[in-house]
């Protein structure tokens, strides 16, 4: 700590007493101070101020104070990538405006490499697909603003059979620092049954070593129960197994990651997995649903479309600014299931704080038939007195300015509403 020295004006004395308050609190836990305005809720599935799992910024990287941004090959292009394409994003990133929003990092997946290491035991570029090598793409995408991902696995090879990671972390942290490689996904094939505990670690240090600022995106698929550890590893970590293209998919996933909510936090994230907005296999209504939902979650925001060839419809999910503000809000709880009702529980309250005491709140209706849902102060945790102004984040416009006890909506089949909810201070007296 800091030596106090000089004159404090009473803004810093609070400050600095603040600071110690939040370490003291923090190496133990975050625990999210309530509200007057916020309470608990009454018999949640999950409480939405519970951060009690959460530790402070572990990994000391700096990095993902907020959710990565970006893009990544894999859900649209799988192996099928080159340099061209890749440059062809980071342009396409630029001109669209997606960057702008903080779609940042461009990350390339598996395949970038050559099926065996060179003489030296050093990984190569395909010499067919990355002919002007990672390092010649990192410069190009560092000269557009932008920052440059690459990809390898805890294993004796990658998911497609390129050569792993596994007993090589050092060599290969030091190549991918020496090409200005700024972002690394770390797979989990051909693990040799090692535990992921011991696996991922040597990674970690490795990077470190480099002295290069590299984030680091654990992809475990949630097999080990990352949340449980990986906090201290990597900026974030798979929770589930990989997504695809299907309302099935999507769903199966948002629920598991749903379980870990409270270990989530500034400097390490729960990740779903990658965006499929864009490739086709879901509608309109499901992929605004993916979008909003992943968002309200705090998972990583990368796009897995072709963005050089975009839709209207896709460009307008995926770049609308005020569900983007929820994802990258500074306090950084994750929005969690808090309510579902009807039908197999398929009317659904999704919630989250954000900051200056504002609420996430998303209705998403899983039934095969519109319908009208219900959220209940008690159900997202505002006192019953609290009158509060609703954002609708997909019409962008205020529409109700004093909603009291209860805020309801038509809900198209599959679609997914989302909301700020913000107390009106003036109506509320703090008793
Ligand atoms: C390496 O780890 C230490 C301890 O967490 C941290 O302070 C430092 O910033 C890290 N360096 C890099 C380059 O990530
Ligand atoms: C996609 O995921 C769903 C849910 O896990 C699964 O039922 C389906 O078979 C998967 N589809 C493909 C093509 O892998
Ligand atoms: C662009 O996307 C459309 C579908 O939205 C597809 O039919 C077309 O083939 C794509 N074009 C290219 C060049 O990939």
């Amino acid at each position: 700590m800091a030596k106090i020295t000089g004159n404090f004006s009473m803004a810093c004395i609070h400050a600095a007493i603040l600071y110690v308050y939040v370490m003291t609190v923090a190496n133990a836990a975050r625990v999210m101070p309530v509200h007057p305005y916020m309470q608990a809720q009454e018999k949640p599935i999950s409480n939405i101020f519970d951060t009690s799992k959460y530790g402070i910024l572990q990994v000391g990287n700096g990095l993902a104070n907020t959710p990565q941004m970006g893009w990544n090959s894999w859900n649209y292009f799988a192996c099928d990538i080159n340099e061209k394409v890749i440059k062809e994003t980071a342009d396409a990133l630029i001109s669209t405006g997606l960057a702008k929003l903080g779609y940042i990092y461009v990350n390339i997946d598996d395949c970038w490499s050559e099926t065996s290491r060179d003489s030296e035991g050093q990984l190569i570029p395909d010499s067919k697909s990355f002919p002007s090598g990672i390092k010649d793409l990192a410069d190009y995408v560092h000269s557009k603003g932008l920052k440059l991902g690459i990809y390898s696995d805890a294993g004796a090879f990658t998911c497609q059979e390129r050569p792993g990671s596994l007993k090589h972390e050092y060599d290969d942290a030091a190549l991918f620092a020496s090409w200005g490689v700024d972002y690394l996904k770390y797979d989990n094939c051909f693990n040799l049954g090692i535990e992921p505990e011991k696996r991922y670690p040597p990674m970690r240090d490795a990077i470190n070593a480099t002295g290069r600022t590299i984030f680091y995106s654990l992809c475990e698929w949630g097999e080990n129960d990352p949340a449980l550890w990986a906090g201290k590893i990597g900026n974030s970590w798979r929770t589930t197994n990989d997504i695809n293209d299907s309302w099935a998919s999507m769903t199966e996933i948002v629920d598991i990651n749903d379980k870990w909510a409270p270990y989530a936090g500034p400097g390490g994230w729960n990740d779903p997995d990658m965006l499929e907005v864009g490739n086709g296999g879901m509608t309109y209504q499901e992929y605004r649903a993916h979008f909003s939902i992943w968002a309200l979650m705090k998972a990583p925001l990368l796009v897995g479309c072709d963005v050089r060839n975009m839709t209207a419809e896709t460009f307008e999910i995926i770049s609308n600014e005020e569900v983007i503000a929820v994802n990258q809000d500074a306090l950084g709880v994750q929005g969690r299931k808090v309510l579902a009702y009807g039908p197999e529980g398929c009317y659904q309250i999704w919630a989250g704080p954000l900051s200056r005491h504002r609420l996430a709140v998303a209705l998403w209706n899983r039934c095969s038939k519109i319908a009208t849902i219900t959220a209940k102060w008690d159900s997202i945790g505002l006192e019953s007195s609290i009158s509060v102004s609703v954002r609708d984040l997909w019409k962008h416009e205020f529409i109700s300015s004093n909603s009291m006890s209860s805020f309801s909506a038509r809900v198209d089949a599959h679609a997914c509403e989302m909301y700020i909810f913000t107390p009106t201070m003036a109506i509320h007296s703090v008793t």
